[in-house]
């Protein structure tokens, strides 16, 4: 068994942070979000593990290297243009060699990894086993339509949906997926939909199989999206807490935090999350919050939100939260008169002043 994972496209939506770093490597609860998927390979017993890359990128290759840190082996493949799900799995076949795979979208975001998945799909002995959520959307996504507990049809994105599933990002094939993604033909917009593909196979009579889950989360590409899935994984947090605190904070709830963080004069309500070397200090740090490596939060509260690395949160008076903030930011109190926001914001960033 391999796995097959995407990392590629661009994130317009999620710019500015995008701007600088793959979508994919955004951290969710302080780890970047495809390394959740190489865990779950591993912890799925899978050691072969290829990548799939935006033409000439070095970025996802320069995180995870030949993967030896999570043990799994990575071979990256890259992609000369986004043409579509299906795609992808055409320029993997020599890498996959005519065994059995799953295929992960590498922004979605599970709880409880993929074990379960790879076991239903070899009790079922099917050709494609297809992991389904119930969603408030599914025109946004590939919808099964299913009779009698059987896959009788997929469609891609249907304007009436004839069910209230998604198809996941999480796909498991044998051999006969390569000829159902050589075969179709492109869609209206352009790209070679995995949909389809399930659809050619349920055409030539080949067996889909699915199991449904729960705790799914897929990136539709605003900064909401990308918070709610840190809500998701820091529900299920599991780790160490290894921060200093001082007699004055108060700890209460789920707080896993890294070496050499201090807590001082503080109030952190958990899920939270912080990383190495952060320091807090007189300040109130809420439910659901990540904060990266070497980050400062002082004098001020904030709740709700995802720091990145060695940003800096200084005196500021009014409560940030529902907000998604990159490396090295700095975020003070303006004392000087007159009291004016002042602002060196980057292309495209996106600021609410309350
Ligand atoms: C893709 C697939 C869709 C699937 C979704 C899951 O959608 O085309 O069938 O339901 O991933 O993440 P897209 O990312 O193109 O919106």
């Amino acid at each position: 068994m391999k796995a097959l994972i995407t990392a590629g496209g661009h994130g317009t939506r999620l710019r500015p942070i995008t701007h600088t770093k793959n979508k994919h490597l955004i951290p969710i609860a302080n780890k970047p979000m495809l390394a959740y998927a190489l865990e779950y390979a591993h912890q799925a017993g899978i050691e072969e593990v290829g990548i799939v890359v935006n033409e000439g990128d070095k970025e996802i290759s320069g995180t995870f290297g030949d993967g030896n840190n999570l043990n799994v082996n990575i071979t990256y493949i890259e992609q000369r243009a986004p043409l579509g799900l299906a795609h992808v799995v055409t320029i993997a076949e020599s890498f996959i060699d005519g065994e059995e795979f799953i295929f992960y979208l590498g922004d979605n975001i599970l709880v409880g990894g993929i074990k379960k998945f790879i076991d239903e799909f070899h009790e079922n002995r099917s050709n494609c086993h297809l992991v389904l959520s119930k969603v408030p959307d599914p025109e946004r996504f590939g919808v099964p339509e299913i009779k009698s507990n059987k896959i009788m049809a997929v469609e891609e994105k249907p304007e009436s949906p004839k069910s209230n599933y998604a198809v996941t990002g999480i796909y498991l094939y044998d051999h006969s997926i390569f000829e159902a993604v050589n075969s179709i033909k492109p869609s209206a917009r352009g790209e070679l939909e995995i949909s389809h593909a399930h659809q050619y196979l349920l055409d030539k009579g080949l067996s889909v199989t699915y199991s449904e889950i729960t705790g799914w989360w897929k990136d539709t590409g605003k900064s909401a999206d990308l918070l709610e899935a840190n809500r998701l994984v820091l529900d299920n947090l599991d780790g160490l807490r290894e921060a200093e605190v001082d007699k004055n904070s108060s700890i209460t709830g789920r707080v896993v935090s890294g070496k050499g963080t201090r807590i001082m004069g503080s109030t952190i309500r958990g899920p939270v999350i912080l990383g190495e070397g952060v320091i807090v200090e007189d300040a109130y740090i809420g439910p659901y919050t990540s904060i990266g490596d070497r980050c400062r939060i002082i004098g001020s509260e904030v709740e709700y939100s995802i720091f990145m690395s060695d940003s800096k949160i200084e005196n500021v008076g009014t409560r940030i939260e529902a907000s998604l903030v990159g490396h090295e930011v700095m975020i003070t109190n303006s004392s000087a008169k007159p009291k004016t926001h002042k602002l060196m914001i980057g292309d495209q960033g996106k600021i609410e002043l309350a």
